[in-house]
């Protein structure tokens, strides 16, 4: 049976998610008010509905499976947003907002039934990234959270339900806590933005993808990861504010590779090798996965 996924907004996340439910046989329709985004992204993927307001939505998407909102992080744009999603999508119609960390109290603040409203957390790039954290709404009944876990679990994500709700959810609060030390060693001139990148790449990076934070600790024993905790918590950033450097970044536009510059400057050496990475990853999670689905093949059959 063909599935139909709405999304609202083509930036970063929405053109992530256009190419994943493509990919996975979903019949796709963004919707943006910038028309040149929405143009570049059918160029790569011509058989998608594109429209650069709700209203030109033709009527049969009306009842689409699925809609995911994907607008900048302003709360006002959200909440205006998902209160007219709610008005257009028929009642059976699953909405799920992609914030990287607002509420679903805060969100839903102007829909009407917010029992429709869980926030699906991808990651970017949405094509290549498994897991979707997923988090439902105080009145949300159970039946539709796990609607809305099968069909991402259809299209070839990894949902991870949390059990209750908290600002950032798991991945953006650790995120965070590990990008405040980082900009905390760069303004302290402990070492550049190239070789802090390095360091975690070739260590923690590469070890965290198979085992995770518990589980790597419980290789490198307990107890010596608390005497170390002993000394060094004293000694890691606990700023409260984001850091200078970062601001100052932003305030300039250097936005990272979306503006042509951030951390690094992002010229045609810089893109190719992004892309190359990206490709890898995506190559590695498609063996991992297989790798794993044979595993669990041949445990069915002893
Ligand atoms: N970029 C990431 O790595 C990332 C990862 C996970 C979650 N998110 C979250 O996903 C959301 C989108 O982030 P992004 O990075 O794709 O932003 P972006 O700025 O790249 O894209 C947002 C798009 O939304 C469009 N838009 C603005 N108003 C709209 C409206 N009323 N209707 C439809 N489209 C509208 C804009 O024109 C733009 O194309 C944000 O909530 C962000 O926090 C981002």
């Amino acid at each position: 049976m063909r599935r139909y996924v709405v999304l609202l907004g083509a930036g970063v996340m929405g053109q992530g998610l256009a190419r994943h439910f493509h990919r996975a046989g979903f019949q796709v329709a963004v919707v943006d008010p910038n028309a040149e985004a929405l143009e570049k992204l059918q160029k790569s993927l011509p058989e998608l509905t594109i429209a650069q307001d709700l209203a030109a939505l033709s009527a049969n998407w009306a009842s689409a499976d699925l809609v995911i909102e994907a607008v900048p992080e302003i709360l006002s744009l959200k909440t205006e947003l998902l209160a007219r999603a709610e008005a257009f999508f028929s009642a059976q119609v699953l909405i799920a907002s992609n914030t990287s960390g607002l509420t679903t109290a805060d969100l839903c603040r102007n829909m009407r039934h917010p029992e429709r409203l869980a926030i699906a957390h991808f990651f970017n790039p949405a094509d290549v990234i498994p897991v979707v954290e997923l988090v439902a709404s105080a009145q949300m009944p159970r039946e539709r959270l796990e609607q809305l876990t099968e069909l991402l679990r259809g299209s070839g994500k990894e949902p991870a339900v949390l059990h209750r709700e908290v600002p950032g959810f798991v991945a953006n609060r650790i995120q965070h806590a590990m990008m405040r030390e980082c900009l905390h060693l760069l303004d302290q001139g402990v070492a550049d933005a190239e070789t802090i990148d390095s360091i975690v790449r070739w260590s923690l990076g590469v070890r965290l993808a198979f085992t995770g934070p518990f589980g790597q600790r419980d290789l490198n024993g307990l107890d010596t990861h608390l005497n170390i905790a002993g000394y060094l918590y004293p000694d890691l950033s606990a700023a409260q504010t984001p850091s200078a450097t970062l601001q100052a970044k932003v305030a300039e536009g250097a936005l990272g590779r979306k503006s042509g510059a951030g951390f690094y400057a992002w010229d045609q050496a810089t893109q190719a090798r992004a892309q190359a990475a990206e490709a890898a990853l995506d190559a590695l999670i498609l063996q991992e996965s297989q790798g794993a689905s044979s595993a669990a093949q041949q445990g069915g059959q002893n």
